[in-house]
């Protein structure tokens, strides 16, 4: 890099764009970014690695005032929360027509689970197993988000937690590495489709690199340490699946990993981002998280912080202002290497190039294609499918669950009219004000005169005045539909819970409706785990809804109604109470599992049982499946072998149904102590009245691989068993012997 001014030889160099593909393709950028980076002053390219909000949407402090003035002076390369076609044009305008290196802005908005059409919340599509559906999800977020002036989603969010108190597992895809690494990279097809020059697609950004979703008490934003075994093979997985996935751009995490602040750490974003990964994109901070390290108190000043972030590779600053303030004096002073902030800006330029944006800056805002685009009816029906597959069918005794077409139905609940709710957190440009409500669609479908409605309560506070009539609505219904959970501010970042019951009295209200003696079905609405002990006892059926999204009421009633036969499973355990947090199924054995006849001296409760309310991987159907036994096609795996595991699955019930079919594995004895459990395989089947399939596993060492006692990754011989079934817990049992 020189520091040069030239007069503006840009059309020159912006030469057309090309896809991301081959090596030489590669080469090709490469030039172009070097071509560009030779014209450019220490001040610019300090710009392109810095990000702004827009004084739209914010999730923190610090708003930059003045920051078109510092997109004209070339200050400020990428913005976040603008969108709308014409907002980003006219910012691109300013970019590209009076900045003096004409540099077209990235336009970053957290798209997470829709852009205007709004779809499940990420767990709640994690529920689904269908990685088809999950792409679809996230490719229409992306048609969307792309025509209204966007081009970098931050998303997906592949933070694994088994943290229920933590609000933003409703943000992800739940406790399994597994599952969670496939949903990351169906994302990252579904975001980045197969080129990200394409006008329909989005940059990904795999977030929050890393382990923010195990945070100490499940309180945001707080300490995270663990093992670095436990970081390798249980958290690493989804990242690196994303990133596997053609992600390009990764934001570092608010949190500290075992002492070290994630946008300094050069173990996270050196070793294991770069060198570990072979990522090759670039790095952007989570919201001003360079300023944070001051707090976390490894930096005394903000400027140490910056120096910090720039030596550990962090590529750009979100919304922070330090490199802005501080980087320049530091390159020169030598204290921060020049080529950091030339790899840096090499990085950021080259996705420019990739998202085309120097063919044709404006190519993502196109007021007709958003026009079109937004909320088409093609994209509502997807949203409508995917919440669908959402769904949790948690209890359904004596069969309550289908409704009948014009049986008298009670609706009670607040969330039952909130349109605003059914959106979840991270509602993007979600707009709830056309949307219909679960009551809505209810009497849609089932004639308003089937159906009455009382509130009862509110989801928060202890207001129980609407209980009477409440109550009195309910004695003429032949059964109560109760839409409860928690309201959307519940759920996503800084949402940590002390309790994770249903809150307010909404359970009181329950309590008092059993006493009619009719059968109650509960539809939830939530963002995590929640403890259902008492509601599971106290209701026939439960229906897990999450946050659905935008067509939310209309999936409700057509599961409800047995429209559509819920296939969906959980994605996290359920606990019987807060108290045996953190529960999850890959658990270890201890020295004293709870299985041993000795009656006191063992891993377990004495006031609670060890297991939880509901399983991984849990969901019942409106029909049954039956599990034959394991057939395996042998009993050793050799090296480069591999076994086949198949079952036959039947339909034993009445009506057609999708099943997912779990495989999981143990490895008996290790070097280090093993999971009882991990998932390995899983496959969703469609199977109709009667019929039955063999669903066919296969098992391969590489499958079996982990961080061994001298931490190297591979694996190691000896005797593992294989369980098949219908969720974490009811399995069929079979063994082999890896060589
Ligand atoms: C969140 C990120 C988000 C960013 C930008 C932060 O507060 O942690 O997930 O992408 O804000 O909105």
């Amino acid at each position: 890099m020189k520091y040069i001014f030239l007069p503006i030889l840009f059309s020159v160099i912006i030469m057309s764009s090309c896809q991301y593909s081959q090596t030489a393709e590669d080469k090709k950028i490469d030039f172009k970014v070097d071509s560009v980076m030779r014209l450019m002053t220490l001040d610019e390219e300090i710009g392109q690695m810095v990000l702004y909000s827009s004084d739209w949407d914010v999730t923190g402090p610090s708003l930059k005032k003045g920051y078109m003035d510092e997109i004209r002076k070339g200050n400020c390369g990428n913005i976040f929360n603008a969108h709308t076609a014409a907002f980003t044009h006219k910012l691109q305008k300013i970019a590209v027509e009076e900045s003096r290196l004409h540099i077209p802005l990235l336009f970053g908005y957290d798209v997470i689970h829709g852009h205007k059409t709004i779809f499940p919340i990420s767990l709640g599509e994690s529920a689904s197993w269908d990685m088809e559906a999950i792409e679809k999800s996230a490719c229409v977020s992306a048609a969307e988000a792309a025509a209204s002036g966007i081009n970098w989603t931050f998303a997906p969010m592949c933070d694994i937690s088994v943290e229920p108190r933590w609000g933003r597992v409703s943000e992800g895809a739940g406790e399994d590495p597994y599952l969670g690494s496939k949903i990351a990279a169906a994302r990252v097809h579904g975001f980045q489709g197969k080129s990200l020059a394409d006008t329909l697609t989005v940059l990904a950004c795999v977030k929050h690199f890393a382990g923010y979703g195990a945070p100490l008490a499940g309180r945001d934003y707080n300490t995270v340490d663990m093992s670095e075994r436990v970081f390798l093979d249980t958290y690493l997985p989804p990242y690196k699946a994303a990133i596997d996935a053609g992600a390009m751009s990764v934001m570092s995490s608010f949190n500290e990993l075992n002492g070290i602040p994630a946008s300094g750490s050069v173990y996270l974003l050196k070793d294991i981002l770069r060198k570990h990964l072979h990522f090759k994109g670039f790095v952007v901070t989570d919201y001003t998280s360079i300023n944070e390290m001051l707090n976390h108190g490894v930096v005394a000043n903000e400027a140490e912080a910056g120096k910090m972030a720039a030596k550990a590779g962090v590529d750009m600053d979100m919304q922070g202002e330090v490199y802005y303030k501080y980087l320049k004096k530091q390159v020169e002073s030598g204290e921060v290497p020049l080529q950091a902030v030339n790899e840096a800006v090499h990085r950021i330029l080259k996705v420019k190039f990739l998202l085309g944006l120097f063919d044709d800056p404006y190519r993502y805002c196109n007021e007709a294609r958003e026009k079109r685009e937004v909320y088409s009816p093609a994209h509502l029906e997807a949203s409508l499918d995917v919440a669908k597959k959402s769904m949790v069918l948690l209890k359904n005794s004596n069969n309550t669950l289908p409704l009948k077409k014009d049986e008298k139905i009670a609706v009670i609940g607040q969330l039952a009219t909130s349109t605003r709710d059914l959106l979840g957190s991270w509602k993007a440009a979600g707009d709830w004000n056309f949307m219909k409500s679960v009551l809505d669609e209810l009497k849609a479908y089932n004639g308003d005169a089937n159906v009455t409605y009382a509130e009862g309560c509110k989801v928060q506070g202890d207001d129980r005045s609407g209980f009477a009539t409440a109550i009195s609505s309910a004695r003429g219904a032949s059964k109560i539909v109760y839409v409860l959970g928690e309201s959307c501010e519940w759920s996503g970042e800084a949402t940590s819970r002390t309790s994770i019951n249903i809150p307010g009295v909404q359970t009181e209200l329950l309590e008092k409706l059993k006493a009619l003696n009719k059968p109650i079905v509960l539809v939830l609405m939530n963002g995590r785990p929640l403890d259902l002990s008492k509601e599971s006892e106290l209701a026939d059926g439960i229906l897990e809804a999450w946050f659905p999204g935008t067509m939310g009421g209309k999936a409700i009633t057509q599961v409800l109604f047995g429209k559509y036969n819920p296939s969906g499973k959980l994605t996290m355990t359920f606990p019987r109470n807060l108290g045996q947090v953190p529960i999850y199924y890959y658990e270890k054995n201890t020295g004293r599992p709870n299985y041993l006849s000795n009656p006191k001296y063992k891993s377990r409760y004495i006031d609670c049982p060890n297991d939880p309310l509901y399983p991984f991987g849990f969901g019942l159907s409106y029909t049954t499946f039956a599990y034959s036994d394991i057939k395996l096609s042998g009993k050793e795996l050799a090296e480069k072998g591999e076994l086949k595991a198949s079952v036959r699955v039947s339909n034993t019930g009445n009506v057609a149904g999708e099943e997912v079919v779990q495989c999981y594995v143990r490895d008996l004895v290790g070097s280090v102590t093993r999971p009882v459990k991990e998932l390995k395989g899983f496959e969703k089947i469609t199977l109709k009245m009667g019929e039955s399939k063999v669903v066919t596993f296969t098992i391969t060492p590489d499958m079996l691989a982990f961080h061994r006692a001298d931490m190297s990754y591979g694996t190691e011989p000896g005797n593992y068993k294989l369980f098949i079934g219908t969720n974490s817990r009811d399995l069929k049992e079979t063994n082999f012997r890896l060589n």
